[in-house]
């Protein structure tokens, strides 16, 4: 199957780093298609570990050629500090490619994405202060600036003034804030796109040639299906699609081109940031999930809030994606536990729901339902033949696979590249 594309299930943070680096070293390209530095990937391989924002995982391939698509939002300071790290680290950047098409985030994002966050109150998003939803609503208002821009001194400094006004007066006359400076600005991202120039191009027209010439091409998502700011938890969603459609528009292929669709499922779940999450655990099996998975945030260390699978998410997360395969991710956090539960359905005002709702709010009253299995009890990380696994995660996987609907193809049981059990090939 020549273009998949690697879909976060959930909320993201699915452990899709992990299996973007594993698959990439088969992959000719690697290309990431939507968010921005938002997303936090963290890669362990025989070159250490990294902690990836922009950089799709492909970098460490010795062959293959990573792509930030048109779909990302690229801020080019964090952008020349993580190829800097990687370059000192003895990383090859050569073969890495930025859209001519992908918009930028400029410092008033940042000041912005704060200072609106800081409004909400008590109803904030919990974003991650990144300047990732005010650059996309600049893109989708026309107010937007792309690499492409920053190829032009002349073209760049037009459209900064006719933007940096607007900016300012929002931010002095509602929000109070000082007014930034338009000859700092200027300076400082002409300098940027001095640097970045050589890796800014049509990256659509790479692509075509690549599936064209039969290669394989991997579409790295960012975020998960559940924060899409259509079918996710809207308004506490992201601002750009992670699902398998925003792959097509965030890279320029059309749907008929991609041939699998992967999807990353968490052996539990996890989220960060605000919304409903109905099998969140506020107890101790909670803090101990997080404390054994070490579940913080890549980007921003913020304690990941964790809770039992949520099936019915997951099975809607199918339905919005069409996954072809599934990946379980992190079996072996579940090792120590006596009985694991499964939410099946949700209890809505005294009645049995089984499907997602659209409402934060509905979504926020609803109680899950819970099968329980019986946990295996012993460590699973070492087994590398899904037929060794203890029968109970064997029971466990099985039932997953039936309830969301989706052939399991691949499960993880640790953090390195070699702990992964294959159930039958990807590529
Ligand atoms: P934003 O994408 O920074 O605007 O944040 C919107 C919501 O998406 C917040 O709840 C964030 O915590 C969440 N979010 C954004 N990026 C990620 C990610 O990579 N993993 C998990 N959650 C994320």
């Amino acid at each position: 199957m020549p273009v998949i594309a690697i879909i976060g299930a959930h909320w993201g943070d699915e452990g899709k780093g992990k299996i973007v680096d594993l698959l990439a070293e088969q992959a000719d390209m690697v290309m990431r298609f939507s968010g921005g530095d938002n997303a936090g990937h963290t890669v362990v391989n025989q070159q250490g570990e990294f902690a990836l924002h922009l950089v799709p995982s492909g970098i460490f391939s010795p062959k293959a050629t990573s792509v930030i698509g048109n779909g990302v939002v690229v801020n080019p300071r964090v952008l020349l500090d993580e190829l800097g790290a990687l370059k000192q680290r003895g990383v090859d950047v050569s073969r890495f490619f930025i859209s001519d098409r992908a918009h930028l985030v400029m410092p008033y994002h940042i000041l912005l994405d704060g200072l609106e966050e800081d409004a909400r109150g008590g109803k904030a998003i919990g974003t991650t202060r990144k300047g990732i939803g005010p650059a996309f609503a600049d893109k989708a208002s026309r107010l937007g600036l792309r690499t492409s821009d920053l190829l032009d001194k002349d073209v760049f400094r037009e459209r900064l003034h006719a933007v940096l006004t607007g900016k300012n007066t929002l931010l002095t006359k509602v929000y109070n804030a000082d007014p930034l400076s338009e000859d700092e600005i200027f300076s400082e991202y002409c300098r940027y796109g001095e640097i970045l120039a050589p890796h800014i191009c049509d990256t659509s027209a790479l692509l075509e040639k690549a599936v064209d010439d039969g290669k394989k091409i991997m579409l790295e998502g960012a975020q998960g299906a559940l924060l899409d700011p259509d079918f996710g938890t809207y308004p506490y969603a992201t601002s750009s699609s992670p699902l398998a459609g925003g792959g097509c528009l965030g890279v320029g292929l059309g749907p008929t081109r991609i041939d699998d669709v992967l999807g990353i499922f968490k052996a539990y779940c996890t989220r960060v940031g605000g919304g409903p999450m109905p099998t969140e655990l506020q107890d101790e099996i909670g803090g101990c999930i997080r404390e054994l998975a070490h579940e913080y945030g890549t980007t921003t260390g913020r304690p990941r809030r964790c809770g039992w699978f949520d099936a019915v998410a997951s099975r809607f997360s199918t339905r919005v994606n069409s996954y072809t395969q599934a990946i379980v991710t992190r079996l072996d956090v579940l090792d120590t536990m006596p009985a694991l539960k499964i939410c099946t359905a949700y209890e809505l005002n005294g009645e049995k729901i089984d499907y997602f709702p659209a409402s934060a709010v509905t979504l926020e009253k609803c109680q899950p339902i819970y099968e329980e299995l019986p946990g295996w009890q012993t460590p699973i990380s070492d087994i590398r033949d899904f037929a060794q696994l203890p029968l109970q995660a064997r029971q466990y996987l099985s039932r997953l696979e039936e309830l969301i609907a989706c052939p399991i193809s691949v499960i993880s049981v640790g953090m390195r590249r070699e702990q992964t059990i294959f159930k039958s090939p990807v590529w």
